[in-house]
């Protein structure tokens, strides 16, 4: 078991690039192999998450290669994948999993997917429950928890699904078993969740809508069967995890940072709305956009932070973020409050109990209900001993969430298990030290 120590720093400095985005990653693979030709990846991640979906889509029979710094998939079509007894191994992905089941409910496909410890935990009834209205079957519907088998169906039926919780990885799976069925596929959500899905599928040429409904929740709406483009598709840099480095020079004095090629379609910057709210000198330049994602290079300097209340139609665009939200909010003077969150309970392991826990350990004091958590910030000047060990719990963003934590601590935190950050930004420990951190293995 690998684990990091975390020092003290003195100021973090210059310009990164950080990784290709996970979710934009996921949807090329999985989108690319069902185009009608060569789609090229130009920035994938190479992270563990994304690998096990490369890998499943392989063992599904999909060619995909690696060509100087560019993958490129070569898609079989809509509704093409066949055969049975698969197996296929998702490692830590929600995502990788999630979406590949709405892949395979569109497909003549039967195979088993499986997972670590802590993605055999997460729940599935939540993509079980819809698929199945399209003819889905699975062994056990009852079961909640990976391992699952799941048969798919090369004609799937058409649904309209109102989903109770705002999630990109129920809509996305929902949207891909409608690409193989002959009618129309709508998804209702409360609030709208990440639409990379939904960008993708437009750039490629599916006729794809977005719509405000009266009560306020959102209609998204695909038509089944479109021809989709073999187009290329560049992925830009991830904004969760620009996040560390954005938050770790905001809380660390006499900082300075920008990092480039940044994703900052609106439903992921929840977290940079909510740290300039708090008073964070965060700005955004030379935007434009690439294959219907719009980008920035975004800069940060330290900030003094003042506590706030955050949205809750905000949440869902910040929903990886509040791991290292809570560290910034140790930081800010008065309360940060977080409500209509218990979405968090569902990640890679329970984030408000491990977020309460990591700032107990360090002497911060929160107020933890079923689905909120408020921080009593201690300001900047507040000295924090550090010296504490936090375990990961197989969660990436935990884990590099108190590492940047011991950027500001008079002494180092530790965190174990820290291969998990594998599993989303593998080159965290060189980027971070790039900028002037302290960051070691143990
Ligand atoms: C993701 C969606 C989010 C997020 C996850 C990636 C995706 O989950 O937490 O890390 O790529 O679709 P939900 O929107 O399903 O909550």
């Amino acid at each position: 078991m690998n684990s990091m120590s975390s020092n003290k720093s003195s100021n973090l400095s210059g310009t990164i690039i950080v990784p290709g985005d996970k979710s934009i990653s996921h949807r090329a693979l999985i989108i690319g192999s069902l185009v009608t030709g060569k789609v090229k990846i130009k920035n994938l991640l190479e992270s563990e998450d994304v690998i096990a979906t490369l890998n499943a889509l392989k063992t599904l029979g999909i060619k995909i290669k690696k060509n100087k710094n560019i993958w490129e998939v070569f898609g079989n079509g809509i509704g093409n994948l066949c055969g049975s007894d698969f197996r296929l191994d998702m490692g830590n992905s929600g995502t990788g999993s999630r979406l590949l089941m709405g892949l395979i409910a569109g497909s003549d496909v039967e195979a088993t997917i499986g997972g670590d410890e802590s993605l055999s935990k997460r729940p599935m009834n939540r993509i079980i429950k819809p698929l199945m209205k399209t003819g889905a079957v699975f062994d056990d519907p009852s079961n909640n928890n990976l391992p699952i088998k799941i048969r798919g169906s090369k004609i799937p039926l058409p649904l309209e699904y109102n989903s109770p919780v705002a999630s990109a990885q129920i809509k996305s799976s929902i949207l891909l078993a409608g690409l193989s069925s002959t009618g129309n596929t709508t998804v209702i959500e409360p609030t709208l969740s990440r639409d990379h899905s939904e960008r993708m599928l437009k750039y490629l040429g599916a006729k794809i809508s977005t719509t405000k409904l009266p009560d306020s929740s959102w209609k998204i709406n695909l038509e089944g069967l479109p021809l989709l483009k073999p187009l290329d598709i560049e992925i830009p840099s991830d904004p969760s995890s620009a996040a560390f480095p954005i938050v770790a020079s905001i809380i660390t004095p006499n900082s300075q940072i920008k990092i480039l090629n940044v994703c900052v379609n609106d439903l992921r910057i929840g977290l940079y709305k909510s740290l300039i709210e708090m008073g964070a000198n965060i700005s955004f330049s030379n935007r434009r956009e690439i294959n219907g994602e719009p980008i920035a290079d975004i800069s940060a300097k330290y900030s003094i932070l003042k506590g706030i209340k955050i949205p809750k139609s905000r949440v869902a665009s910040m929903i990886d973020e509040f791991p290292i939200l809570s560290v910034a909010a140790i930081r800010a003077i008065g309360e940060t409050t977080m409500e209509g969150i218990e979405e968090l309970r569902f990640k890679e392991t329970d984030r408000i109990h491990a977020m309460s826990e990591g700032l107990r350990s360090v002497g911060i004091e929160t107020k933890v209900k079923k689905d909120s958590m408020v921080i009593n910030g201690k300001g900047p000047d507040y000295s924090i001993n550090g010296n504490v060990t936090i375990k990961s719990r197989l969660d990436h963003r935990i884990a590099m969430s108190f590492l940047c934590l011991g950027f500001i601590t008079e002494n180092p935190v530790n965190v174990l298990d820290t291969d998990t950050i594998n599993s989303s930004f593998p080159s965290f420990l060189e980027i971070m030290n790039k900028i002037g951190a302290n960051l070691t293995h143990r």
